[in-house]
């Protein structure tokens, strides 16, 4: 079973630094210890396999550890929470997972990824946990256990300077940008389909990051995009003068928590690192720190 997750190692590895532009990697990967793991036959064979292994009930913690690695799965288009910064991914919720591998006594390494992606990744074990700013949500629950709650967001809108839009009622017949599988695009895509924007010719276009969606803003090819806050108010400020972003939220409040495998001893340990942060201020700190550190960096 281990030379199967060897093997999504070294393939996840080969991705992260294909995707992310090169970050640290441990040769970890290739140590084989699966000589006498009893009971592995029939998954051994497959890659399924595997994906069940990972949920399976296994120590994700002793695996991390014989690994020397935590793998983090996100997606660097969601400043403060997680960008590029030069060639290295950077943000909030690599800061916090950066402290989680330092709790475990190993290295962190981030895989860039689409955010759509990410859950499917994990599952099926290419990482052991996700940080990206994700909103807890009934339907992800199915697949992954949360965290403790760390931050609190909600959907904002991007707009130019001279859009009169200020409320979800007014997107009615709008062109609306969205990035992939966030609640935003779930959000504006249950108003278009059942909500307040059924029938008003209001069109969803979805984006592999807000920040792409923004540059179809500033082309004119959208009329507004909805986006977290927090990435949303960076996005205008890397482009101040040609975007503004609406004074209040068109949703209800959502919470941010990381995401493992169901199951994972590794939660605990996840829970007790973010209590530490949340009590002595760090995160706090870490959002202000990232947010100056990407508010003009266009
Ligand atoms: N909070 C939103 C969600 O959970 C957006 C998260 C996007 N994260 C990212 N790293 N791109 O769907």
């Amino acid at each position: 079973m281990k030379k199967v997750l060897a093997m999504l190692l070294a393939a996840a590895m080969m991705f992260s630094l294909a995707a992310c532009g090169g970050s640290s990697s441990s040769s970890a990967a290739s140590t084989d210890a699966a000589s006498s793991e009893a009971g592995s036959s029939t998954e051994a064979s497959s890659e399924e396999g595997s994906s069940e292994e990972a949920s399976s009930g296994e120590s994700d913690v002793a695996r991390i550890q014989a690994a020397g690695e935590l793998v983090m799965l996100t997606n660097c288009g969601f400043p403060p929470f997680e960008y590029i910064d030069g060639t290295e991914p950077a943000g909030v919720d690599v800061d916090i997972c950066a402290a989680i591998a330092e709790e475990l006594g190993v290295e962190l390494r981030v895989v860039d990824m689409d955010f759509d992606g990410v859950i499917n990744a994990l599952v099926s074990g290419k990482g052991d946990i996700i940080g990206a700013g994700m909103t807890i949500t009934e339907e992800r629950l199915q697949s992954v256990d949360f965290s403790d709650v760390y931050f609190t967001s909600a959907q904002y809108m991007i707009l130019p300077p001279d859009s009169t839009i200020a409320s979800l009622a007014d997107l009615a017949g709008k062109s609306i940008g969205v990035q992939t599988g966030t609640t935003g695009d779930l959000f504006i895509d249950g108003e278009i389909s059942d909500g307040a924007l059924k029938d008003t010719g209001a069109t969803l276009k979805q984006y592999k990051t807000g920040l792409e969606a923004s540059l179809d803003l500033l082309n004119g090819r959208l009329d507004v995009v909805v986006l977290d806050q927090f990435p949303a108010q960076t996005i205008v400020s890397q482009n101040e003068g040609a975007l503004k972003l609406s004074d209040g939220a068109i949703n209800d409040s959502e919470s941010y928590a990381l995401a493992v495998n169901k199951g994972s001893d590794l939660l605990p340990v996840v829970n007790e690192v973010l209590a530490g942060m949340l009590e002595d201020g760090s995160i706090d700190e870490l959002v202000t720190f990232h947010t100056e550190n990407t508010a003009d960096a266009a």
